[in-house]
């Protein structure tokens, strides 16, 4: 280990107070994953099953999907498994009974999970929902393997420096951040002329607004790239998720917001990239498979050896780029705006988004409409400073019933024209308001 990789120097102000949190080569490492039956979830479970002598399951957290959460807990045997919603504590205790595992039900059951004594929490719950138990793992000092971007894009200053202050460690496992977060020059921003986040530009990258109009639900989920859950699916095919992403930059890295761009490749084989005042742009590149971000957090600040498929370039031929156009995805350009207008901006577009994709998944909103609710309610909703968690909550709540009512319009002007008539998803859905 360098100088500069060591903890406590050359990292990023996230992660400059954090504790030394153990490492595969120290040791057996005690992880915690929140949202363990989603796609992260999934990814992060592979490698620790494939490192049983290396990782210690402390603690495994589900919302609805109780047979998933107890074949995973009866797998790998944690000290405890949660299920988000409590009328489904009954199903859990009786499929763990005799296992030794802990079960326990409900939101604050959620919370006190992070909270449990280990080296790393992985916050794999999706949207707002996900923030309460990640302040939580934060508050308690550890290090956190955050996927959940929407817990920075709602509450990103009070995140970042509850982090700095109980010295926990935020290690991006988002692709492009995690990328950032390995090319970057943690010793001396002040040479870091941009960042460049790299976007593969979803399943509608050709697409003009009017053939976007009538997508269906599962041309939206279908990613050229990437397998993931429904929301950041959804969210790629309106590039809401790149908008997000620029938030979450701009939190995680200290780089002026006009400093961040979007480029599309679709190939998403270089993640993002670093440009440097002299000229170097330093990327990283690999694969397009989360088990090696996943495996950097899990891992950090070592290595370790993860199942994904070796880079070939030269079967791959070439690797293309192409400006993002804000004119077709509406989404980019009003997270942009938010950013720009800070205080709770962001936790608006946050909360609208997730009503307004949660509602397109149920089939009772068009594709179109969900960067138009998400307008529509940052234009009525007031943006404030977002001084304490208390206030994020009540803007979060706020902007999820002007949401819902612009959503609702919509969807009484749909059912009018003829289009879509409402249909059950066929999953819950799965954001929530995160009090
Ligand atoms: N998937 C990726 O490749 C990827 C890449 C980069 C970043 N991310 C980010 O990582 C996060 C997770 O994404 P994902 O694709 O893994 O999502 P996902 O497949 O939908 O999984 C979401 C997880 O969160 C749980 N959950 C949902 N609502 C909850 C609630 N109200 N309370 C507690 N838990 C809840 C789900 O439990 P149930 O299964 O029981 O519903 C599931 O375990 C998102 O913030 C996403 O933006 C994902």
């Amino acid at each position: 280990m360098t100088e500069s990789t060591m903890p406590g120097r050359g990292t990023p102000a996230p992660v400059r107070a954090a504790r030394h949190p153990g490492g595969a080569a120290r040791g057996t490492r005690r992880v915690t994953v929140l949202g363990s039956t989603g796609s992260v979830g999934d990814s992060t479970l592979d490698l620790i099953g494939r490192n049983r002598d290396a990782y210690r399951v402390v603690a495994l957290t589900a919302f609805r999907n109780v047979e998933k959460l107890i074949a995973q807990a009866l797998d790998l045997r944690p000290e405890l498994a949660v299920i988000g919603d409590p009328d489904l504590h009954d199903r859990l205790a009786e499929g763990l009974r005799g296992s030794g595992v802990r079960s326990e039900a409900g939101a604050s059951a959620l919370i006190a999970a992070a909270a449990e004594p280990a080296d790393l929490v992985v916050a794999g719950i999706v949207g707002a929902a996900g923030l309460a138990p990640t302040m939580e793992a934060v508050r308690n000092g550890r290090a956190v393997a955050l996927a959940n971007k929407e817990c920075l894009v709602c509450a990103g200053p009070l995140m970042t420096a509850l982090a700095a202050e109980r010295g926990a460690a935020l290690l991006p496992v988002d692709s492009e951040h995690n990328a950032i977060f390995q090319v970057f020059d943690h010793e001396r921003p002040e040479n870091v002329e941009r960042i460049v986040l790299t976007a593969s530009g979803g399943p509608f990258r050709r697409c003009s607004l009017a053939e976007m109009r009538d997508v269906t639900v599962e041309q939206a989920v279908n990613h050229p790239v990437w397998s993931m859950g429904d929301k950041i699916s959804i969210d790629s095919a309106t590039m809401m998720n790149k908008g997000l992403e620029l938030i979450e930059a701009h939190c995680l890295f200290p780089v002026a917001q006009d400093r961040i761009e979007v480029l599309i490749h679709p190939q998403s084989i270089v993640h993002s990239m670093v440009a440097y005042r002299d000229g170097s742009v330093l990327a990283q590149l690999g694969t397009p498979d989360m088990r090696t971000p996943i495996a950097f957090a899990l891992a950090w600040p070592e290595r370790m050896a993860a199942p994904v498929a070796p880079l070939d370039l030269a079967r791959i031929g070439s690797l293309t780029f192409e400006p993002a156009d804000e004119a077709r995805f509406p989404a980019l350009r009003l997270a942009r705006e938010a950013m720009a207008a800070g205080g709770t901006a962001p936790t608006i577009l946050n909360a609208a988004n997730e009503v307004a994709v949660a509602a397109f998944l149920a089939r009772r909103i068009g594709f179109l409409d969900i960067a138009a609710i998400v307008e529509e309610t940052l234009q009525r909703a007031e943006t404030d400073a977002a001084g304490s968690l208390e206030e994020v909550w009540a803007v979060d709540r706020r902007a999820r019933t002007l949401a819902t009512q612009a959503m609702l319009v919509r969807e009484d002007s749909r059912a009018g024209a003829g289009a879509g008539q409402p249909v059950p998803s066929s999953k819950p859905s799965a954001v929530a308001s995160m009090s």
